[in-house]
């Protein structure tokens, strides 16, 4: 297979071009770009919500009524339309304008807001301001050094009484950081613990297989604030 025809390597390469010039999350518009182009593929839009956002909205059932989500890194909107449907005033960000802009082009009659924003600098009406906060690969497609920073972001979004949903792929605890290829950067079980604050409980654990490959496992954490 050559690396036009493999998303993974082409992505891969993009990545490591921006991260070798100490520019972490630059690459995300250069891949959004060049695959609006048709010139890469962005290996990680399915063009449908990830399946533990799926299946955590079928077991907790929850009604966005009157209701605010946030959606963290939000790419081309599949996950925010699943909020929006059940009826949370949704606001989904993403650092890439380029993934914006096709999460417009992929959801013209959408009722979530779609907006440019860096995750590292959000607006401050965002402060505890969303009763659902959702995170889906975000964080671990940053480098292990800025994670902290961004898991924080992540929570100071959440409002009184919200909850928060992380997916993640898993790494085992004793796998040195030294030793992760990324991106990704897979989250270890300490990494979710870092989410709670003395207001910002973790509620629910899951681990899972992946269907498509059982040696990579996925976190479902769920969160509420006090
Ligand atoms: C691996 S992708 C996951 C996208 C989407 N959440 C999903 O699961 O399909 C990571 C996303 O985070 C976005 N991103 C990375 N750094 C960001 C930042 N600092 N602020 C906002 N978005 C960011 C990227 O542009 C990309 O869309």
């Amino acid at each position: 297979m050559t690396e036009a025809e493999d998303p993974d390597v082409v992505s891969r390469r993009i990545a490591k071009e921006s991260l070798d010039q100490d520019d972490p999350t630059g690459w995300f518009e250069q891949l959004y770009s060049a695959a609006s182009e048709g010139a890469a593929v962005v290996p990680w839009d399915r063009g449908t919500a990830h399946p533990l956002l799926s299946e955590w909205v079928d077991e907790a059932q929850p009604d966005g009524s009157g209701k605010t989500a946030l959606i963290v890194g939000a790419g081309t909107g599949w996950d925010a339309e699943l909020v929006a449907d059940l009826g949370y005033q949704t606001t989904a960000f993403d650092i890439s304008a380029s993934a914006i802009e096709t999460a417009h082009r992929n959801h013209p009659d959408s009722k979530a807001q779609y907006v440019v924003a860096d995750l590292f600098n959000p607006p401050a009406e965002w402060h505890r301001a969303f009763d659902l906060v959702v995170e889906i690969y975000t964080v671990q497609a940053l480098p292990i050094s800025l994670q902290p920073a961004a898991i924080k972001q992540i929570t100071e979004q959440v409002g009184p009484g919200g909850t928060l949903l992380v997916i993640a792929v898993a790494r085992p605890d004793d796998e040195p950081d030294e030793e992760v290829e990324g991106p990704p950067w897979p989250l270890t079980r300490a990494a979710l613990d870092s989410f709670t604050t003395p207001d910002l409980h973790l509620i629910q654990l899951i681990q899972s297989p992946s269907p498509v490959d059982p040696t990579i496992n996925r976190w479902r954490a769920e969160y509420l604030r006090d």
